[in-house]
């Protein structure tokens, strides 16, 4: 069955539509509006969709887990790339049925194709999870950087807007910690000046206040999530904790001798991405849209999480990093540390993971992970040859 029907018509009571069936759709307020031939026969209990851009990055693929689990049908953008992008999505595409998660080629860069998607699609809520995320990275391509993740986001409440004219739509936004900066509060809550220090940072700003521009102008139902640093086993390998953890495997098994770090001092408030994704969702169930701190409320160093990941394979990380002075960035926050007690009262959301209990889950996922690489290296090779520059 595709849906379930409360019909008008008396004649089509006993009617379940099937996959042949031509039938069209059409909003009105709240309601779904079905028509057959023509005819109207009656409103449907469609499933809520909602559309997540960076739907292939660590926090989309966590999410597109939860919402399907909620019943939603799940809409994803996707960058074409001429390898697939969609290993952390792999798992969700084949244990769900073709109609509930549906992927569609776009990209922030690209206005009018994401104008047109959102009006195609007609989400019930639209999280914009996608952006060039890597902070030394947006050092080195801060045009591009600001293009997709401040100029992109004014795109996509521009589509959100578009759409909110014919129909209801809620809209999260991404926002980071990183617009805080080396912030002067201890603390860092939602009324905490933001003080950038990075390209990043600077485009996050930008799309933090168009969010509260739009939902102040249009009256838009729109959210930013401010959210601390959160990890997991399918963090990206270039963030701190995720290079560390997969080294830590390495080490381990033999695979890598040592691992090149930069600053080791800085400080951070890392919580588990999977927790972190139930706060986006909770933020778009609200009465009234607001903006909301999402964190742990405790800091570690990379020196902590470093002490931490070693211990948990036997190892002494004082015998393995490296200092590389590459990894440093021109301006570093120092410390963040977050106060969720908003989130917490009006979300009823809490952390449900600790420091120690996310380095132990990113560990113990890479040592099997590097397990796995040793013995897939030790097997024969059949059917390629060993290029003779190949280093
Ligand atoms: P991530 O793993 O780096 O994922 C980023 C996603 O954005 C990927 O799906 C990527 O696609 C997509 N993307 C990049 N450029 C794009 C473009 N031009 N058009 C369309 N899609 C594009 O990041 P994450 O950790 O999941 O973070 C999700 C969001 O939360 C980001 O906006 C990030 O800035 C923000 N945030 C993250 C944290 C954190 O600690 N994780 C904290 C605060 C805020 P590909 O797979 O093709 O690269
Ligand atoms: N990436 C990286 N690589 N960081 C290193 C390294 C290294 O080799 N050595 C030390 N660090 C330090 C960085 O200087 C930074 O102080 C800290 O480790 C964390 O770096 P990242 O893991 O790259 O994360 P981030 O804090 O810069 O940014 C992440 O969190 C933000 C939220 O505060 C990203 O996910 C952003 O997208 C997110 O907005």
């Amino acid at each position: 069955m595709l849906f379930s029907l409360r019909a008008e018509d008396p004649s089509v009571r006993k009617w379940t539509p099937r996959r042949r069936d031509r039938f069209d759709f059409k909003h009105e307020n709240q309601n779904r509006l079905l028509f057959f031939r023509g005819q109207k026969v009656g409103t449907v209990d469609l499933p809520r969709r909602a559309l997540v851009t960076g739907i292939t990055g660590q926090d989309g693929s966590y999410l597109a887990e939860l919402l399907l689990s909620k019943g939603y049908q799940v809409h994803g953008l996707v960058r074409r790339s001429s390898l697939s992008s969609q290993s952390r999505l792999s798992h969700l595409c084949h244990q769900t049925r073709e109609e509930r998660l549906k992927l569609h080629y776009g990209d922030l860069a690209d206005g009018s194709g994401l104008t047109n998607l959102v009006l195609d699609i007609e989400p019930d809520e639209i999280y914009n999870l996608a952006a060039q995320s890597h902070v030394r990275t947006s050092f080195d391509k801060p045009v591009y950087t600001v293009d997709i993740d401040a100029l992109g986001v004014l795109r996509m409440l521009e589509a959100t807007r578009q759409l909110s004219k014919h129909r209801p739509v809620r809209f999260y936004q991404a926002s980071s910690s990183e617009m805080f900066g080396n912030s002067k509060e201890a603390l860092q809550n939602e009324s905490t000046p933001f003080r950038p220090r990075s390209p990043y940072a600077c485009a996050k700003v930008y799309g933090f206040h168009q969010t509260v521009n739009y939902r102040e102008a249009y009256g838009l139902f729109a959210c930013n999530g401010i959210l601390f640093n959160h990890e997991s086993p399918r963090r990206g390998e270039t963030f701190v904790t995720r290079k560390i953890t997969r080294a830590v495997g390495k080490i381990r098994e033999g695979l890598q001798k040592t691992v090149l770090l930069g600053n080791l001092d800085s400080r951070r408030d890392w919580g588990f991405a999977g927790d972190y994704v139930d706060a986006m969702w909770r933020m778009l169930q609200q009465e009234i849209p607001e903006d909301f701190v999402v964190a742990t409320g405790t800091t570690h160093s990379v020196r902590d999480f470093l002490e931490l990941a070693f211990h948990r394979v036997g190892l002494n990380w004082q015998d393995y990093v490296e200092h590389d002075p590459r990894f440093l960035r021109p301006t570093e926050i120092d410390v963040l540390q977050g106060d969720a007690t908003h989130a917490r009262q009006k979300l009823g959301w809490t952390p449900g993971t600790s420091f120690e209990q996310l380095a132990v889950m990113m560990v113990d996922a890479d040592w099997k992970l590097a397990r796995d690489e040793k013995f897939l290296a030790s097997a024969p090779r059949f059917g390629t040859q060993k290029m003779e520059n190949d280093f």
